[in-house]
């Protein structure tokens, strides 16, 4: 048995850079609204045309291959965490691939919205784990910003989304007291229409009946938040996956250096913080600068922590996931 190592980390966020202010002019928030309720000050948009979800990626990928000293040609898998896909079918995943000029290694998607890296993470985790493949790329990435109702009907999502990509390569590490120690993951189906986007094409209504149908005021190709539900479940979620990876491995809160939770919210975080006793030190948050990226806010705070130094060898880190599905997860890493 060997366990995974995080070797190279890199991340790309679009350069246009979308104020709260700048979201006021188009339906009716403001910047007080926002920041009190979110954290939020700025998010990227991608310009159309310029940037999707796959490109962003690889332009993570190509940074965190670089870091990992590592060539594309050792690549033997490709994992993709996204849920805006460039195209309905077929996935990024392949997309890389092709762009990249990765040989022909499996390239697989991973549908876990907002717990998407953490659930790549695992994924690439349980390969190298086994013995079976020795560098695996884990990329997420979201363009959300296409798909976001931009009038005061959306504004309790539109203001929270924002566009980034983040990858970090995992490669063998033969000393297994270091590298991944864990990873956890869980699912609850029975909340998956509280945080969606049910329909087009999903055997409901498909894409043709709402060409058919044309009415403005249909909503139903935009994503559905119940905002202060999916709230009450995160912070709930949060603190007992952050718990049970912790004690899997005979570990209390006082031995974390470094807790990256996914970047939904703020008060998420600083929820989370309050209730383990964290020092601000301990406690990564970007979402002031990018919104939610979803699948891509934890590879993005993970490299912008990384490359601030925050992060140094023999550290815990903790990473921490919970969104649409609902599903959420853990990863425990000894740096
Ligand atoms: O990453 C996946 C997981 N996602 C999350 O974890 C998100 C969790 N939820 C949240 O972050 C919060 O629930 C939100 C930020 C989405 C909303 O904050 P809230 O404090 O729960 O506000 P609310 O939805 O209860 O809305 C309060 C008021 C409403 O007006 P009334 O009914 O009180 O008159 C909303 O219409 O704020 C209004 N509102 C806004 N006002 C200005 C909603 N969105 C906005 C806005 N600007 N953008």
């Amino acid at each position: 048995m060997f366990n995974s190592k995080i070797t190279g980390l890199g991340y790309f966020v679009p350069e246009n850079v979308v104020t709260n202010d700048d979201l006021s002019k188009v339906m009716d928030t403001n910047d007080e609204w926002i920041q009190e309720r979110t954290g939020i000050k700025e998010r990227r948009h991608v310009i159309k045309g310029e940037d999707t979800t796959m490109t962003m990626g690889v332009k993570a990928a190509k940074i965190a291959i670089d870091r990992a000293g590592i060539d594309k040609d050792d690549i033997d898998f490709i994992v993709f965490a996204t849920l805006s896909p460039d195209y309905y079918f077929p996935g990024p995943g392949v997309l890389v691939q092709r762009e990249l000029g990765i040989k022909t290694v499996g390239a697989i998607d991973v549908r876990n919205q907002c717990s998407g890296f953490v659930y790549g993470l695992s994924v690439a985790d349980q390969y190298i784990k086994t013995g079976m493949y020795k560098n695996v790329l884990v990329i997420g990435s979201e363009v959300h910003s296409t798909g976001l109702d931009f009038t005061t009907r959306g504004r309790g999502v539109t203001v929270i989304f924002g566009d980034g990509a983040g990858a970090a390569i995992l490669s063998r590490e033969e000393d297994t007291t270091k590298g991944v120690l864990s990873t956890h993951l869980h699912s609850e189906g029975q909340h998956a229409e509280e945080l969606s986007l049910i329909s087009p094409g999903m055997g409901t209504r498909w894409v043709t009946d709402i060409i058919k149908e044309n009415d403005p005021s249909d909503v139903s190709y935009y994503p559905y938040m119940n905002g202060q539900f999916v709230f009450k479940n995160a912070v709930v979620r949060f603190s007992e996956v952050i718990m049970e990876g912790l004690i899997a491995n005979n570990l209390a809160i006082e031995d974390i250096d470094l807790l990256i939770p996914h970047q939904a919210n703020l008060r998420i975080s600083q929820f989370i913080q309050r209730k383990f006793g964290l020092d601000n030190d301990k406690v990564f948050n970007n979402i002031m600068r990018y919104g939610n990226t979803t699948a891509a806010s934890i590879p993005i705070a993970l490299t912008e922590a990384w490359e601030q130094g925050k992060v140094k060898e023999g550290d815990l880190v903790v990473l921490a996931a919970f969104g649409s599905g609902f599903t959420w997860g853990s990863v425990i890493i000894r740096w």
